[in-house]
């Protein structure tokens, strides 16, 4: 059982998917931590200045383990955990321009697709229910206006103690948007018979009592 949800960066689907798991008791699975730790591991390797088409041989051989742990997905390269390291905006561009690449996305949609197979999951990413897990029964597009996304990402960087300009992190947010959704490989955008769901204006209980409903209509009492 999936539920798959995608949407822009700040569209609020870590908070949101994160609750939604734990009401559901379901597995979290941030397949965008994924691409950031995979952006990570090739910084760390010296291959982002490599072709691209290289990568592929050097993929299997990455230190870099993804594992389900009480829930949520866990991290670790070299043998240390990875984790708030891959919340940088640096890492997120990186994340986002290594995504394009065809090898990349082979390699993170096999293992998504592995970790799946323990159960219920509610998974997040660009694409979730197009490509991943097109027959998720349960799909949701989540999205919200970009002053919106804008200031709730502001808040989680200042929550950690990272500083922001809020124009150059609006500027950021648009330009990875505009290239998740014109890339080649698995575009960012909407799966057929996703439930499309614009969060602007709304809060978290908001967001939370239509989603719930709205599992509760794909898949009945139980
Ligand atoms: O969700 P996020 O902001 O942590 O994702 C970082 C980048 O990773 C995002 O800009 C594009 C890429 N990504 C992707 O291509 N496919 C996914 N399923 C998840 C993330």
């Amino acid at each position: 059982m999936i539920i798959a949800i995608d949407g822009p960066a700040g569209a609020g689907k870590s908070t949101v998917c994160r609750l939604l798991a734990k009401e559901l008791g379901y597995v979290y699975l941030d397949t965008g931590a994924m691409y950031r730790a995979l952006a990570w591991a090739l910084l760390e390797e010296g291959l982002t200045c490599k072709e691209e088409s290289q990568w592929a041989k050097y993929l299997p051989d990455l230190s870099l383990r993804f594992a389900i742990k009480e829930g949520v997905l866990t991290i670790s390269y070299r043998g240390k955990p990875l984790d708030e390291e891959l919340r940088q905006p640096e890492i997120a561009q990186k994340a986002s321009r290594i995504s394009q690449s065809a090898s990349v996305r082979t390699f993170l949609t096999h293992w998504q697709r592995t970790l799946a197979l323990d159960g219920r999951i509610v998974a997040e990413g660009r694409d979730m229910g197009t490509v991943v897990f097109p027959y998720a029964p349960v799909k949701v597009f989540l999205t919200a206006d970009l002053a919106t996304r804008t200031k709730r990402r502001m808040a989680q960087y200042l929550e950690k103690g990272i500083s922001v300009e809020y124009s150059a992190l609006e500027a950021q947010i648009r330009e990875r948007d505009e290239a998740d959704q014109k890339r080649a490989l698995a575009p960012l955008k909407p799966a057929q018979g996703a439930l499309l769901l614009d969060t602007s204006g709304m809060d978290i209980s908001g967001v939370m009592t239509r989603l719930l409903e709205f599992v509760l209509e794909k898949t009945g009492p139980g």
